[in-house]
């Protein structure tokens, strides 16, 4: 609408500045013709008059001349005479001339010296006069001269009228142009291109046609072309869609979103997904005057998005961004992906309160070290409890009420922050099939039992109809601690848990990437040092670590390997450089706080002891070269895939991770089959990566620093015979596939 006012402003504009610069000229037209006419008029009167004054001068009668003064008096717009000696004195003046005409005296003068009428327009108490002198004769020579006095004021008021006319016809003229126009841009050019773009919206996501009929005449050709586009579109989609078909019979090819999109579609039918989380996959954002969205650092958005991409449904979260009220609808609702709508994201809105005791008080300060063993202490306190239990209820709120009139939902609930929803559900919907997928690891049942609140949180969960962990061992510490915790009955077979006549199944999941995204990467051309270079990174050899800053990944421990790698071997210096990617992560917490602190001064002691020696031990060079470039923006996948391409190792040093999906996006971004990921032993993907990978352990800065020079050294072919091995892995067992058996998991149930 912004561009309909703004051509419509245009044109008026335009427009408006040639009519007023017509109407200025005819003014000025008006305004001469009128002027002349009441000169020659004036002219003719008083020849005609001098021929009476004359001779009463000759005799000197001024009753004569009173006479005369007297009835050329008050006529039409003629204010009347005044007659004046030779000496410029007044001998008879008509009543309406204004007093004050003495002013006039320089034009009687000016005719009496040149002996000939003089006429000039003159102001006089804010009247507008136009005075004509005319000398006057006697025998023995010049007698004076007398003046006719006009009102010329209707000349002024004539153009005024003529402004206002013109004025008028200018407004009315705008009035109805704008009218005119607006009509034409809205129904002619921006409805027909709305229709279009969401026809073409439409098509793209495979509900309908682009039809060449129905897009007004203008755009017909357009949309001529774009109906055989979205023709080719769907029938390729089709194609795809029957050999994904196909393949699903075969099982040993690869899941990719077609596969998965047709699997759900056999297998759940018309059946609705729900997936619950607090983190939003879309976060909208507003700066000055934009708003702008982002995908948010987090292993379980990377994976989650990319199945509801494949399978659409209906993602419940906390809407946390500052653009996030605006770019959604009343109920918080908006399609996304942002630019190419694939699945609806509804939007929970909270209090400052309520995120302070939910998420950052008890998920991240308390379940969150609880559960990562990483030597950080949990903090328990009853306020965070109970706003989590309150919270928890409004997200179950929420989807109870998305789910009216839906029968068997199918609920994916999403990690540690959502523990007690799904006993909640069940509650309410007996007939829903809930999966709760804790992302996070699980501890041992000694470890857990420190929680005041582990009976309700075990209970909350037991509601599902199944739990999924990342591997065997989560599971194993998940029945030890109900076991110990809860009344319930175990059966170790099935891993299954019956507590109130509900059985719950426990089954390892591990989680993984799209790793057909990271394949078409591979028709991209190889990535140059640019987005290096533009880091400030010229070194030879690159290592890198991207993670949330968060203590559980090892960071400091990982830094201290560096430091190690270094003094151990001074012949990198100078052609090394570790990079760490570590956007800030739950900024509102204290500990997340200090620990941010303390990462950016191990980082800068150690930059500050390296470039001293720069100095003495290497030969007195210093070419601005840092050991380590710390980044604590948010990089999105699109930059991170060159840097990961570009590394020669990538380093994942987690202290205690569920799964950890920076591994795995890095093996899927080498499509080259170089780079060495060297990997902590207590991340979820060691099981998978466990040949592939360097494993080592993070607490260790010695066997860090040895894994690096390691990766340094490692010969071309050792590269790719592990890489090789790691890219097949996830290959076979990607996000899809880890979707498909988690849905069929849950649906499979009764
Ligand atoms: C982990 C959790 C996710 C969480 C992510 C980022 O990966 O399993 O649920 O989204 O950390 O943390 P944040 O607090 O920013 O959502």
């Amino acid at each position: 609408m912004r561009q309909v006012f703004l051509i419509v402003f245009g044109v008026i504009f335009g427009v408006s500045v040639v009519a007023l610069l017509f109407t200025y000229f005819q003014a000025q037209q008006e305004r001469f013709a009128l002027s002349a006419d009441m000169q020659y008029r004036t002219r003719l009167l008083a020849d005609s008059l001098n021929e009476s004054i004359e001779p009463a001068r000759q005799r000197n009668a001024t009753s004569t001349l009173e006479k005369i003064a007297t009835s050329f008096a008050g006529r039409e717009r003629l204010l009347g005479v005044v007659i004046y000696d030779r000496q410029g004195n007044v001998i008879v003046k008509s009543k309406d001339v204004p007093e004050d005409v003495d002013v006039a005296k320089r034009i009687v003068e000016d005719a009496i010296k040149k002996d000939e009428p003089v006429g000039d327009f003159l102001v006089v108490d804010t009247m507008q006069l136009y005075v004509l002198a005319h000398p006057v004769h006697r025998e023995e020579g010049p007698a004076g001269a007398f003046i006719v006095v006009q009102d010329a004021s209707y000349i002024e008021e004539s153009v005024a009228g003529q402004w206002r006319d013109s004025l008028l016809g200018v407004f009315i003229y705008i009035l109805l142009f704008s009218v005119a126009i607006a009509a034409l841009v809205r129904w002619v050019i921006f409805k027909p291109l709305t229709n279009l773009a969401e026809a073409i919206k439409s098509a793209r996501a495979g509900r309908g046609r682009v039809s060449e009929t129905q897009h007004g005449m203008f755009f017909r050709p357009l949309a001529s072309e774009i109906g055989k586009l979205t023709h080719s579109l769907a029938q390729a989609r089709t194609a795809a869609s029957e050999e994904a078909r196909m393949r699903l019979e075969k099982l040993d090819t690869p899941w990719t979103e077609e596969r998965l999109k047709e699997f759900i579609k056999a297998y759940l039918k018309d059946r609705q997904i729900f997936v619950v989380s607090n983190r939003e996959p879309y976060i909208h954002t507003r700066d000055g005057g934009e708003v702008a969205y982002s995908v948010p650092a987090s292993g379980m958005v990377t994976a989650l998005e990319s199945v509801m991409a494949a399978c659409g449904g209906t993602w419940i979260a906390h809407g946390s961004g500052s653009g996030d009220r605006e770019t959604a609808d009343q109920d918080g609702k908006i399609q996304v992906p942002p630019d190419d709508p694939k699945y609806m994201l509804k939007r929970i809105w909270l209090t400052g309160k309520e995120v302070k005791g939910y998420y950052t008080g008890f998920s991240n300060e308390a379940l969150w070290p609880l559960c990562h063993i990483a030597h950080t202490r949990p903090a328990f306190r009853k306020e965070d409890w109970i706003t989590y239990k309150r919270v928890n209820g409004l997200f179950a709120k929420t989807l109870l009420s998305e789910l009216k009139g839906i029968e068997r939902p199918l609920i994916l609930v999403q990690d540690y922050h959502l523990a007690l929803l799904p006993r909640m559900i069940k509650e309410a919907r007996p007939d829903a099939q809930i999966g709760l997928f804790w992302h996070i690891p699980w501890p041992s049942a000694e470890a857990f039992s420190i929680c005041p609140w582990r009976k309700e949180i075990l209970d909350g969960m037991l509601g599902s109809d199944i739990i999924g962990f990342h591997t065997q061992q989560f599971c194993n510490n998940f029945i030890e601690t109900v076991g110990k915790e809860v009344e319930s009955l175990i059966d170790l077979e099935q891993f299954a848990i019956t507590r109130d006549e509900h059985i719950t199944r426990i089954k390892p999941f591990p989680i993984s990437i799209s790793f057909t995204d990271a394949m078409h990467e591979k028709e991209a051309e190889a990535p140059t040092r640019a987005s290096l270079e533009a880091l400030n990174i010229t070194t030879e050899f690159v290592g890198l670590g991207v993670d949330r800053l968060d203590y559980t990944k090892g960071i400091l421990e990982r830094l201290r390997g560096v430091e190690f790698f270094l003094d151990a071997h001074p012949e990198y210096a100078h052609k090394f450089t570790f990079l760490q990617i570590a956007p800030i992560s739950r900024g509102e917490s204290e500990t997340y706080q200090q620990f941010a602190q303390s990462v950016e001064k191990e980082v800068s002691r150690i930059n500050t002891k390296f470039s001293a020696r720069g100095g003495s031990a290497f030969g007195g060079k210093r070419n601005g070269w840092q050991p380590i470039v710390l980044q604590t923006r948010h990089f999105s996948h699109a930059e991170l895939r060159p840097l990961y391409r570009l590394a020669h190792a990538c380093l994942v040093t987690s202290l205690h991770d569920g799964m950890n999906l920076v591994a795995k996006e890095f093996v899927a971004a080498r499509d080259d089959e170089a780079g060495v990921l060297i990997l902590s032993k207590f991340t979820g993907a060691s099981r998978d990566f466990d040949r592939g990978a360097i494993i080592v352990n993070p607490y260790s800065a010695e066997e860090v620093a040895e894994s690096i020079h390691q990766a340094l050294l490692m010969p071309k072919p050792e590269q790719h015979r592990r890489m090789k091995m790691m890219r097949n892995s996830i290959r076979d067992y990607n996000v899809y596939r880890w979707a498909a058996e988690f849905i069929k998991a849950v649906a499979a149930l009764r």
